[in-house]
């Protein structure tokens, strides 16, 4: 992938690629629009006729503050983002939502599930960037908790085609999610350290992603250690929580961002 600024340089470069710059690889050349702007996740609940928008929440995939060095499974989310306000929210159900879940059922594909869209806000226009079918991570670490109703009777109503009847209220209150990792990663990391500290967490919910028990011990078992996830009436309320819970939890090499949240209002 190049990314151009210059015209002139883009016609060069191009011409290169065609003729084997990359070998095969560049004997086809996509040229795509590039997006300047920042990005956020948006979950769609659908049960292929009707759909629900689950809160709208921003993961930090880089390893280093700053969103500087390696990408991750993911460091640390937020939610709300301050720009998918109601405005930007409502063009991107008339310009995204909506034609997709249409566009499924005109190709006559049945699809009951999650539709993650991956969007990047540019001068407050949304843009996709991706779609997947799943839920992401962390962001699921902030949106579940962000919904107040029965999460299981929106899920009977996604396998029955009853979503429509189906109440989905959202919590106003900020959730964040802090993910403690192992030294090193993304790169090379020790696992089986011991951790200590997990029962004096208070007020943050704690989702284990790499760790296992054994002989009554809880032990670091990947990359991606632990969630901690926090409530608050502010971003920054939700977020001191988290650090402090992150401060409690020890183990051998323990890393965390402290910056999760940084280009949010
Ligand atoms: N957090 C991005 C993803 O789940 O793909």
């Amino acid at each position: 992938v190049l990314i151009i600024s210059d015209i002139e340089e883009a016609k060069q470069e191009l011409k290169e690629m065609l003729s084997g710059m990359f070998g095969d690889a560049s004997k086809t050349v996509v040229i795509e629009e590039f997006l300047s702007g920042i990005e956020c996740s948006v979950f769609v609940l659908t049960d292929g006729d009707s759909y629900k928008i689950l809160p709208v929440a921003k993961d930090y995939k880089r390893i280093g503050e700053g969103d500087t060095g390696l990408n991750t499974g993911g460091m640390g989310a937020v939610s709300p983002v301050s720009f998918a306000d109601d405005v930007f929210m409502k063009k991107v159900e008339d310009r995204i939502v909506i034609p997709t879940i249409e566009g499924l059922k005109k190709d006559k594909i049945v699809y009951k599930g999650f539709i993650f869209l991956g969007l990047i806000e540019v001068k407050g226009e949304p843009m996709v960037i991706e779609y997947n079918v799943r839920m992401g991570d962390p962001e699921t670490e902030v949106v579940m908790l962000r919904i107040k109703s029965d999460f299981v009777s929106l899920l009977e109503g996604v396998a029955t085609g009853t979503l429509e009847s189906k109440l989905l209220e959202i919590d106003s209150r900020y959730a964040v999610t802090v993910m403690l990792v192992s030294g090193g990663y993304p790169g090379d990391y020790e696992k089986n350290k011991e951790m200590s500290g997990l029962d004096k967490v208070k007020d943050s919910i704690l989702f284990h992603a790499g760790t296992k028990l054994e002989n009554n011990k809880v032990l670091t078992n990947g990359g991606r250690v632990i969630a901690i996830s926090s409530y608050g009436e502010t971003k920054n309320e939700a977020l001191s929580l988290s650090f402090k819970n992150a401060d409690v939890i020890s183990y051998d090499k323990k890393y965390y961002r402290k910056d999760i949240g940084f280009d949010l209002k």
